[in-house]
Protein backbone atom coordinates (compact mmCIF):
# COMPACT_ATOMS: atom_id res chain seq x y z
CA UNK A 1 0.00 0.00 0.00
CA UNK A 2 1.19 3.46 -0.59
CA UNK A 3 0.41 6.17 1.46
CA UNK A 4 0.16 9.99 0.25
CA UNK A 5 2.44 12.37 2.23
CA UNK A 6 0.16 13.82 4.63
CA UNK A 7 -1.64 10.82 5.05
CA UNK A 8 1.72 8.87 6.40
CA UNK A 9 1.76 11.47 9.00
CA UNK A 10 -1.99 11.14 10.01
CA UNK A 11 -0.78 7.93 10.79
CA UNK A 12 2.11 8.80 12.53
CA UNK A 13 0.22 11.69 14.31
CA UNK A 14 -2.24 8.76 15.76
CA UNK A 15 0.35 6.19 16.96
CA UNK A 16 2.13 9.62 18.87
CA UNK A 17 -1.03 10.13 20.65
CA UNK A 18 -2.14 6.65 20.85
CA UNK A 19 1.30 6.16 22.85
CA UNK A 20 1.18 9.39 24.97
CA UNK A 21 -2.56 8.48 26.11
CA UNK A 22 -0.92 5.14 27.65
CA UNK A 23 1.95 7.32 29.00
CA UNK A 24 -0.04 9.86 30.79
CA UNK A 25 -2.75 6.49 32.10
CA UNK A 26 0.09 4.55 33.30
CA UNK A 27 1.48 7.82 35.17
CA UNK A 28 -2.29 8.50 36.87
CA UNK A 29 -2.18 4.45 37.77
CA UNK A 30 1.40 4.99 39.87
CA UNK A 31 -0.20 8.63 41.56
CA UNK A 32 -3.24 6.36 42.41
CA UNK A 33 -1.25 3.54 44.01
CA UNK A 34 0.98 5.81 45.99
CA UNK A 35 -1.93 7.64 47.48
CA UNK A 36 -3.68 4.46 47.97
CA UNK A 37 0.05 3.22 49.72
CA UNK A 38 0.66 6.39 51.71
CA UNK A 39 -2.95 7.50 52.49
CA UNK A 40 -5.57 4.82 52.45
CA UNK A 41 -3.96 1.71 53.40
CA UNK A 42 -2.75 3.29 56.43
CA UNK A 43 -6.23 5.00 57.37
CA UNK A 44 -7.74 1.35 56.40
CA UNK A 45 -5.38 -0.43 59.17
CA UNK A 46 -6.69 2.16 62.11
CA UNK A 47 -9.96 1.48 61.11
CA UNK A 48 -10.26 -2.39 61.63
CA UNK A 49 -7.89 -2.11 64.69
CA UNK A 50 -10.57 0.44 66.45
CA UNK A 51 -13.93 -1.32 64.78
CA UNK A 52 -14.99 -3.46 67.33
CA UNK A 53 -18.22 -3.73 65.89
CA UNK A 54 -16.39 -6.66 64.00
CA UNK A 55 -16.14 -8.13 67.11
CA UNK A 56 -19.60 -8.54 67.78
CA UNK A 57 -22.17 -11.07 67.10
CA UNK A 58 -24.32 -8.08 65.17
CA UNK A 59 -21.63 -8.92 62.20
CA UNK A 60 -22.57 -12.28 61.03
CA UNK A 61 -25.98 -11.63 61.53
CA UNK A 62 -25.62 -8.70 58.96
CA UNK A 63 -23.72 -10.76 56.84
CA UNK A 64 -26.45 -13.29 56.64
CA UNK A 65 -29.17 -11.16 55.99
CA UNK A 66 -27.18 -9.26 53.18
CA UNK A 67 -26.09 -12.91 51.64
CA UNK A 68 -29.50 -13.68 51.69
CA UNK A 69 -31.03 -11.20 50.30
CA UNK A 70 -28.77 -11.38 47.23
CA UNK A 71 -29.57 -14.85 46.57
CA UNK A 72 -27.10 -16.89 48.39
CA UNK A 73 -27.61 -19.82 50.48
CA UNK A 74 -25.19 -21.33 53.29
CA UNK A 75 -24.12 -24.51 51.98
CA UNK A 76 -23.88 -24.17 48.33
CA UNK A 77 -20.17 -24.02 48.04
CA UNK A 78 -19.36 -26.98 50.26
CA UNK A 79 -15.59 -28.07 49.88
CA UNK A 80 -15.11 -25.78 46.77
CA UNK A 81 -12.50 -22.80 46.76
CA UNK A 82 -13.82 -19.40 46.89
CA UNK A 83 -12.39 -15.79 47.20
CA UNK A 84 -13.22 -13.11 49.73
CA UNK A 85 -11.42 -10.22 48.04
CA UNK A 86 -10.69 -7.43 50.13
CA UNK A 87 -11.85 -9.71 53.07
CA UNK A 88 -10.62 -7.54 55.69
CA UNK A 89 -9.73 -8.40 59.46
CA UNK A 90 -13.56 -10.49 60.00
CA UNK A 91 -14.26 -12.90 57.10
CA UNK A 92 -18.01 -12.36 55.86
CA UNK A 93 -17.27 -15.68 53.41
CA UNK A 94 -17.90 -17.41 56.85
CA UNK A 95 -21.38 -17.19 55.77
CA UNK A 96 -20.54 -20.18 53.67
CA UNK A 97 -19.85 -23.55 55.49
CA UNK A 98 -17.39 -25.67 55.02
CA UNK A 99 -15.97 -23.94 51.77
CA UNK A 100 -12.31 -23.54 51.32
CA UNK A 101 -11.93 -19.64 51.77
CA UNK A 102 -9.08 -17.90 49.88
CA UNK A 103 -8.34 -14.10 51.80
CA UNK A 104 -7.46 -11.21 49.20
CA UNK A 105 -5.87 -8.86 51.66
CA UNK A 106 -3.46 -6.44 51.09
CA UNK A 107 -3.34 -5.66 55.04
CA UNK A 108 -4.00 -9.74 55.81
CA UNK A 109 -0.38 -10.02 57.76
CA UNK A 110 -1.17 -6.85 59.51
CA UNK A 111 -4.47 -7.67 60.92
CA UNK A 112 -3.48 -10.87 61.78
CA UNK A 113 -0.73 -9.40 63.58
CA UNK A 114 -2.44 -6.73 65.82
CA UNK A 115 -6.47 -7.14 65.48
CA UNK A 116 -7.32 -9.35 68.38
CA UNK A 117 -10.77 -10.65 67.12
CA UNK A 118 -9.49 -10.86 63.37
CA UNK A 119 -10.52 -14.35 62.37
CA UNK A 120 -8.16 -14.22 58.91
CA UNK A 121 -6.17 -17.78 60.20
CA UNK A 122 -9.69 -19.60 59.57
CA UNK A 123 -9.37 -19.25 55.81
CA UNK A 124 -7.98 -22.03 53.81
CA UNK A 125 -5.49 -19.63 52.65
CA UNK A 126 -5.03 -15.58 52.72
CA UNK A 127 -2.32 -13.67 49.86
CA UNK A 128 -1.61 -10.17 51.66
CA UNK A 129 -1.13 -8.17 48.62
CA UNK A 130 -3.42 -6.52 46.71
CA UNK A 131 -6.23 -7.67 44.45
CA UNK A 132 -4.79 -6.05 41.14
CA UNK A 133 -1.59 -8.54 41.69
CA UNK A 134 -1.94 -11.64 39.87
CA UNK A 135 -2.20 -14.61 41.65
CA UNK A 136 -0.94 -17.09 39.17
CA UNK A 137 -2.11 -20.24 41.10
CA UNK A 138 -5.52 -19.06 41.62
CA UNK A 139 -6.07 -18.88 37.68
CA UNK A 140 -9.13 -20.90 36.67
CA UNK A 141 -9.54 -22.26 39.93
CA UNK A 142 -12.42 -20.66 41.81
CA UNK A 143 -16.00 -21.77 42.16
CA UNK A 144 -16.79 -18.19 43.60
CA UNK A 145 -15.85 -14.46 44.56
CA UNK A 146 -17.20 -12.06 46.90
CA UNK A 147 -16.09 -9.17 47.05
CA UNK A 148 -17.98 -6.37 49.37
CA UNK A 149 -17.50 -2.53 50.03
CA UNK A 150 -13.88 -2.91 48.55
CA UNK A 151 -13.82 -1.66 44.76
CA UNK A 152 -13.99 1.93 45.81
CA UNK A 153 -11.60 1.41 47.93
CA UNK A 154 -8.55 0.34 45.57
CA UNK A 155 -6.18 1.92 43.05
CA UNK A 156 -6.84 -0.02 39.84
CA UNK A 157 -10.43 -1.50 39.11
CA UNK A 158 -9.67 -2.67 35.76
CA UNK A 159 -6.89 -4.21 36.79
CA UNK A 160 -8.86 -6.53 39.44
CA UNK A 161 -11.63 -7.00 37.41
CA UNK A 162 -8.98 -8.87 34.58
CA UNK A 163 -7.64 -11.14 37.69
CA UNK A 164 -10.82 -11.87 38.62
CA UNK A 165 -12.08 -12.81 35.09
CA UNK A 166 -8.49 -15.30 34.90
CA UNK A 167 -9.49 -17.11 38.07
CA UNK A 168 -13.40 -18.28 38.01
CA UNK A 169 -13.94 -21.56 36.74
CA UNK A 170 -16.06 -21.86 33.49
CA UNK A 171 -19.36 -22.12 35.64
CA UNK A 172 -18.01 -19.95 38.45
CA UNK A 173 -19.41 -16.72 39.83
CA UNK A 174 -18.33 -13.18 41.12
CA UNK A 175 -20.90 -11.05 43.34
CA UNK A 176 -19.39 -7.79 43.46
CA UNK A 177 -20.91 -5.34 45.50
CA UNK A 178 -19.85 -1.63 45.97
CA UNK A 179 -20.76 1.73 47.10
CA UNK A 180 -21.08 4.36 44.13
CA UNK A 181 -20.06 8.04 45.12
CA UNK A 182 -18.83 10.52 43.10
CA UNK A 183 -16.94 12.09 45.59
CA UNK A 184 -13.63 11.05 46.78
CA UNK A 185 -11.80 10.79 49.98
CA UNK A 186 -8.15 9.48 51.09
CA UNK A 187 -10.09 6.22 52.25
CA UNK A 188 -12.28 5.94 49.24
CA UNK A 189 -10.24 7.10 46.33
CA UNK A 190 -12.34 5.58 43.22
CA UNK A 191 -14.79 7.83 42.03
CA UNK A 192 -17.45 5.36 40.51
CA UNK A 193 -20.82 5.91 38.82
CA UNK A 194 -23.10 3.30 37.70
CA UNK A 195 -22.87 3.95 34.31
CA UNK A 196 -18.82 3.53 34.80
CA UNK A 197 -19.14 0.56 36.69
CA UNK A 198 -21.52 -1.38 34.24
CA UNK A 199 -18.68 -0.32 31.41
CA UNK A 200 -15.64 -1.58 32.68
CA UNK A 201 -17.33 -4.98 34.10
CA UNK A 202 -18.57 -5.62 30.45
CA UNK A 203 -15.05 -4.36 29.21
CA UNK A 204 -13.71 -7.02 31.24
CA UNK A 205 -15.48 -9.53 29.38
CA UNK A 206 -17.89 -10.30 32.51
CA UNK A 207 -21.46 -10.62 31.52
CA UNK A 208 -24.04 -9.50 34.27
CA UNK A 209 -26.53 -11.92 35.60
CA UNK A 210 -28.56 -9.59 38.03
CA UNK A 211 -28.36 -6.41 39.57
CA UNK A 212 -30.08 -4.62 42.48
CA UNK A 213 -29.36 -1.71 44.15
CA UNK A 214 -29.53 -0.37 47.97
CA UNK A 215 -28.90 -3.35 50.30
CA UNK A 216 -31.98 -4.56 51.26
CA UNK A 217 -32.95 -5.38 54.88
CA UNK A 218 -29.25 -4.00 55.57
CA UNK A 219 -29.89 -0.49 54.33
CA UNK A 220 -28.92 2.11 51.75
CA UNK A 221 -25.30 1.40 51.79
CA UNK A 222 -22.17 0.61 53.32
CA UNK A 223 -21.19 3.83 54.56
CA UNK A 224 -22.41 6.20 52.10
CA UNK A 225 -23.67 6.94 49.11
CA UNK A 226 -26.05 4.19 47.66
CA UNK A 227 -24.71 0.04 46.85
CA UNK A 228 -24.99 -1.26 43.85
CA UNK A 229 -24.36 -5.25 43.44
CA UNK A 230 -23.76 -7.08 39.92
CA UNK A 231 -23.89 -11.05 39.56
CA UNK A 232 -21.34 -11.82 36.78
CA UNK A 233 -20.38 -15.27 34.77
CA UNK A 234 -18.16 -15.70 32.39
CA UNK A 235 -20.72 -16.07 30.06
C1 LIG B 1 -14.32 -1.39 54.05
S1 LIG B 1 -13.25 -2.75 54.15
C2 LIG B 1 -14.35 -4.09 53.74
C3 LIG B 1 -13.89 -5.38 54.33
C4 LIG B 1 -14.82 -6.57 54.09
N1 LIG B 1 -14.98 -6.86 52.68
C5 LIG B 1 -16.16 -6.36 54.72
O1 LIG B 1 -17.16 -6.18 54.02
O2 LIG B 1 -16.21 -6.37 55.96
C6 LIG B 1 -12.28 -2.58 52.66
C7 LIG B 1 -11.16 -3.59 52.57
O3 LIG B 1 -10.61 -3.56 51.25
C8 LIG B 1 -9.23 -3.74 51.34
N2 LIG B 1 -8.59 -3.25 50.13
C9 LIG B 1 -8.24 -1.98 49.82
N3 LIG B 1 -7.62 -1.93 48.64
C10 LIG B 1 -7.57 -3.19 48.18
C11 LIG B 1 -7.00 -3.79 47.03
N4 LIG B 1 -6.38 -3.06 46.13
N5 LIG B 1 -7.11 -5.12 46.88
C12 LIG B 1 -7.76 -5.88 47.81
N6 LIG B 1 -8.30 -5.36 48.94
C13 LIG B 1 -8.20 -4.04 49.12
C14 LIG B 1 -8.85 -2.94 52.56
O4 LIG B 1 -7.57 -3.27 53.06
C15 LIG B 1 -10.00 -3.29 53.52
O5 LIG B 1 -9.71 -4.40 54.29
Amino acid sequence: MVFSKPDFICRYCLVFVYKVTDVVELFMKNIAKTAWKKEAQPGELIFHQTNEWRNTAGFMEQTIKLMEGFGYKRTMFKGQVIIDLGCGSKLRSKFFTDALIVGIEPLGSDFIKTVPWNDLNDAYKVFSAPAEKTIKELEGAVKFIMCINVFDHMFDVDKVLENCYKYLQDDGEFLLSVDIHKETNPMHPVSLTPKKLVDKIKKSGFKIIRSTKGLGLVGDNYGHGIAYTHVLHLR
